[in-house]
């Protein structure tokens, strides 16, 4: 199956918990340019055909599923996303180097798959709460080793907060960074922290901005792709 790709460096969260709601926002999303990101919720409930679906309206999606277990079984799971065409899939770093290198291999090292992205630590983990399962290290320094072992298996980038990126783009400027916590200048924050603005955040070198309710709250979501995109400073794209 063909791998749709995005013109724009703008991913928008389809944070919805049926088909319905999250196709009413994909529709209102065609033709933007931009890719979707299916996560849990979304691909729990409605399962593949969701894919099928965004699909059909030519938007390509980021599965947002990050896998995290045994090396064969993490395969297994990055082979069926790829089967469904998805763009960009994710698994977690931690899972090790032998989980990390069985995605790669699952999924062709070539760029016909989909590109291979790692979380490194969930950002809702502080450093408490790293002690508190074992990890006595500062988080930064933990998402430094985590995205270092990841560029070492291969695989295409690491999902990083705006705060983490100049520590990730260090490793490599091929190697890709997922952004998330970004907010357009005067949009709610929402409950985000630590956010940064879509220029600022591909200035200081994201190469996708995962952007959900500034976007899919957005009177018409597609004016606001556009406007995103014209704030941008330079679009770096995946051909
Ligand atoms: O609506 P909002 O722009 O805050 O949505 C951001 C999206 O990015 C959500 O799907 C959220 O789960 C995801 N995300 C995040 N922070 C992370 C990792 C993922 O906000 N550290």
């Amino acid at each position: 199956m063909a791998i749709l790709t995005p013109a724009l460096p703008i991913i928008v969260a389809l944070d919805y918990a049926n088909a319905t709601d999250a196709l009413a926002t994909a529709r209102a999303l065609r033709g933007s340019g931009c890719a979707v990101k299916v996560g849990k919720e979304l691909f729990t409930a409605e399962g593949p055909s969701i894919l099928a679906a965004l699909r059909e309206l030519e938007l390509p999606v980021f599965l947002d599923l990050k896998f995290h277990d045994i090396p064969n079984t993490v395969a297994g799971a990055c082979r069926a996303a790829a089967g469904l065409g998805a763009w960009m899939i994710n698994v977690h770093a931690s899972g090790g180097r032998d989980m990390l290198s069985a995605a790669r291999d699952a999924i062709g090292g070539d760029r016909h798959g989909p590109l291979l992205i790692a979380v490194t630590v969930l950002t809702s983990l502080d450093r408490p709460r790293l002690a508190e399962v074992g990890l006595d290290v500062e988080p930064a320094a933990q998402v430094e080793r985590l995205a270092r072992l990841t560029r070492d298996c291969g695989l295409d980038g690491v999902v990083c907060s705006p705060q983490e990126l100049a520590v990730v783009k260090a490793l490599g400027h091929d190697f890709l960074a997922v952004t998330p916590g970004v907010r357009p200048p005067g949009s709610a924050q929402d409950d985000q922290q630590r956010i940064a603005t879509p220029a600022a955040a591909v200035s200081a070198g994201a190469d996708y901005l995962v952007i959900g309710r500034p976007i899919t709250r957005a009177p018409v979501p597609a004016e606001a792709v556009a406007a995103i995109a014209a704030s941008l400073p330079g679009i770096r794209r995946q051909d």
